[in-house]
């Protein structure tokens, strides 16, 4: 299977002489949701994001950033993370052969994903701030030194993230068109590359689906109307207090007739179990905050059909499902012992 730029090559900056640096990232599954149908009232389908290289959305930014970074000459990249963005820059620039620096907020990301920043080679920083410091400085850093930044305030993140869109245009066919896509919202890059592809795609649409977007309570500025500055949740890799992307994404909720709300962190774990354990299909925290918000604020009126976007692979937090799951029984290894197990 062909990577995202070859397979949209039409439709992305790309000529037919660049270098292009991919992993066949994009062709992901998007798979109808019984369970969570069933409780919403409404067709629900999962875009299972994780099913990408690296476990999330990032690598159809990154083959575009990396891609572009190696055409324009440069040597290093670097990027701002609560982890994704880390492990995906990470990956493309081993393949590239770039160095690569990231920077995250120390402590405060998932296991999995710190383990792939490692595994590939990345300079791994541990910065003593938030994502919001750690975006700044490396804006700072990239103005003064010749390294690419590969954040999504890199216009090719964006142009590649689209591509999530025409997929869905192209798997649910017009008709069946999808009334509304909902989305955990952090820094905003991907809801406004949604929204991109949508409107690119108008011509093939009878009408552009609602966003509905969805930030954790505790790191919410798009739903309280101004930066958060300790932003806090469990949901780490949406932990943002001041969005790069904010402005563009209140946009295209605007023109969508969409709506951005916040869930609980308690919300989010809900969502994440209900998912892993009704629909079979293991998701990161961050990524069940798009199902959350559907179960909690509702569907809205007129929408039946309904794609959310499951960000990230359940596997990057292992911590996590293991602190909210069932738990493990311990057992002799004698068949009575194991008969009581299994049958509690
Ligand atoms: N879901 C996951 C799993 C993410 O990693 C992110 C962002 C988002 C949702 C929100 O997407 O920022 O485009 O609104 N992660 C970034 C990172 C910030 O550094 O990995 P967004």
């Amino acid at each position: 299977m062909a990577g995202l730029i070859e397979r949209y090559s039409d439709r992305l900056p790309f000529g037919p002489d660049d270098p292009i640096i991919s992993l066949e990232e994009g062709s992901t599954p998007l798979i109808y949701a019984c369970e969570l149908s069933e409780r919403l009232g409404a067709q629900v389908w999962l875009k299972v994001e994780g099913a990408n290289p690296t476990g999330s959305f990032k690598d159809r930014g990154m083959t575009c950033a990396v891609s572009g970074a190696v055409r324009d000459g440069s040597t290093a990249v670097v990027c701002a993370s609560t982890g994704n963005t880390a492990a995906s820059a990470a990956a493309y620039a081993a393949r590239a052969r770039l160095t690569c620096a990231v920077i995250v907020p120390d402590g405060k990301i998932a296991r999995g994903k710190l383990a792939q920043a490692v595994i590939h080679g990345a300079r791994v920083i541990g910065l003593r701030g938030n994502f919001d410091e750690a975006l700044r400085l490396v804006r700072e850093l990239s103005a003064n030194h010749p390294i690419a930044l590969v954040n999504s305030v890199n216009p090719l993140r964006i142009e590649g993230q689209k591509t999530a869109a025409f997929e869905l245009i192209e798997e649910l066919g017009p008709d069946r068109p999808l009334d509304a896509l909902s989305i955990p919202v952090g820094n905003a890059g991907n809801i406004t590359a949604y929204w991109k592809g949508f409107t690119e795609s108008a011509d093939q649409l009878e009408r552009l689906p609602r966003m509905l977007g969805f930030q954790a309570a505790g790191a919410a500025p798009l739903v309280l109307g101004h930066p958060v500055e300790h932003p806090e949740t469990l949901a780490s890799a949406i932990r943002i207090g001041d969005p790069a992307r904010g402005d563009e994404a209140l946009s295209a909720v605007a023109e969508s007739g969409g709506a951005i709300n916040s869930v609980t962190d308690e919300q989010i774990l809900e969502a994440y179990r209900f998912l892993a354990s009704h629909d079979g299909v293991f998701c990161e925290p961050s990524s069940a905050a798009s199902v959350a918000g559907l179960i909690v604020h509702g569907v809205p009126e007129g929408v039946e059909r309904i794609v959310c976007v499951l960000t990230g692979h359940g596997l990057k937090d292992p911590e996590t499902a293991i602190e909210v799951g069932d738990g493990i029984i311990a057992c002799e290894p004698e068949l009575a012992a194991v008969e009581a197990a299994v049958w509690g």
